[in-house]
């Protein structure tokens, strides 16, 4: 059974999102401005909190990690990278070490100064947005606070900062923004080509099968985790097909999958509300604002999760509309009542593909 596989890969992790390159392609520049700032530790000094903000793909994480790991080369400093899901207290469990029981908010982060003691420390929370949407401005409270402390906060939304209510919290974490671009197709080709060396064997790729994988992805906001995840689902699609080198055409096929991909992405990574009032539109009949308000409160009771006004509600409406999930049309004044609407969800993606992310995630 497993006798006539097709050899087309070395190594197929070296494509899985997990992977840490041990060189980063097209990043120097944000690594100089990012390694400058925490080398201050090396001089006894706390750098100060940096927010990094880009859009999905643009090598955030990656370039993150990729700078501490060498820090912690130079430094005994206590450096710690969690993802920063979940509520304050997970958070601040997660970066303590402690089990998430058996000890209150103010206990873990008495762990977390002992952890300090009298050194310097690097707290990295990737996806802070996330705890900002629960209560995670009591975390940034108190760790903004810590003498000894400094926060690298990461996300993709550019206006992550809006996120927090608390202004104590602004007055003491007014971190340095740095910016990631987007990639282009070019620095998309060097980064899927370097992977590619790495992943397959020589000669296993067809000519212009990478410039295809960076040309889509540049056109997906240059996203690099698209260009991987196209390159990797292309091979599969060559071995399931027996061929011994991927061409173009499975790149095109992949497409598809990668799509899928994508949506249940981000679909996973809504806000809670966001998730049940795509479900309402999704399942409403009628897709009317008024229709849709209802069946997001009933949905929100059954979860446990406050209800909203109409005018939250279609703000939230929006944020769906700009994540191309579902689209906004306007159908003409209706008699005496101002503009009428319709939300119906996206024309472009399968509603069965939307109704199973939202399902498993929630
Ligand atoms: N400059 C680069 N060199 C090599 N690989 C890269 C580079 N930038 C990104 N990658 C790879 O692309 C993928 C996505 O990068 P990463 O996870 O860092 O994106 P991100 O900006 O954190 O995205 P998100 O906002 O979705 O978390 C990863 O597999 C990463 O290894
Ligand atoms: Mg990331």
């Amino acid at each position: 059974m497993f006798e006539k596989r097709p050899k087309l890969f070395k190594n197929r992790d070296v494509l899985s999102p997990l992977f840490v390159p041990d060189n980063l392609q097209d990043r120097k520049e944000e690594v100089e401005i990012i390694s400058q700032y925490l080398g201050y530790i090396l001089d006894g000094a706390t750098p100060p909190h940096l927010l990094i903000v880009g859009p999905t793909g643009s090598g955030k994480t990656v370039t993150t990690k990729y700078v501490i790991a060498e820090l912690k080369k130079h430094t005994k400093a206590l450096i710690k990278y969690v993802t920063a899901e979940g509520t304050a207290y997970q958070v601040a469990t997660s970066i303590a070490d402690t089990p998430r029981r058996g000890f209150g908010f103010m206990d873990v982060l008495d762990k977390i100064r002992e952890k300090v003691q009298d050194r310097k420390a690097i707290f990295v929370l990737d996806e802070v947005d996330k705890m900002l949407g629960k209560d995670g401005d009591r975390l940034l409270y108190h760790l903004s606070r810590e003498p000894n402390v400094c926060i690298i906060a990461l996300s993709n939304r550019l206006t992550v900062m809006d996120m927090i209510d608390d202004p104590r919290v602004l007055s003491s974490f007014k971190p340095r923004k740095i910016n990631f671009p987007p990639y282009n197709a070019t620095q998309l080709i060097e980064i899927l080509s370097y992977r590619a060396e790495k992943a397959f064997n020589p000669g296993v790729l067809e000519d212009g099968v990478i410039e295809l994988c960076a040309a889509l992805a540049a056109q997906r906001n240059g996203d690099a985790r698209y260009a991987l995840d196209l390159l990797g689902f292309a091979a599969d699609i060559a071995i399931r097909n027996k061929q011994d080198k991927i061409t173009e055409e499975n790149v095109r096929y992949a497409q598809d999958e990668v799509e899928v991909e994508f949506i249940r992405r981000s679909i996973a990574e809504l806000r809670e509300n966001q998730k049940l009032l795509l479900y309402a539109v999704l399942t409403s009949n009628e897709k009317t604002p008024t229709r849709i308000y209802r069946a997001y409160n009933k949905l929100a009771r059954q979860y446990g999760i406050n209800s909203l006004t109409q005018r939250r509600l279609s703000q939230l409406l929006r944020e769906l509309e700009l994540y191309g999930l579902v689209e906004i049309e306007i159908i003409g004044r209706g008699r005496g009542k101002g503009v009428r609407w319709l939300v119906t969800p996206s024309s472009t993606i399968d509603d069965d593909v939307m109704l199973e992310a939202i399902r498993r995630s929630l």
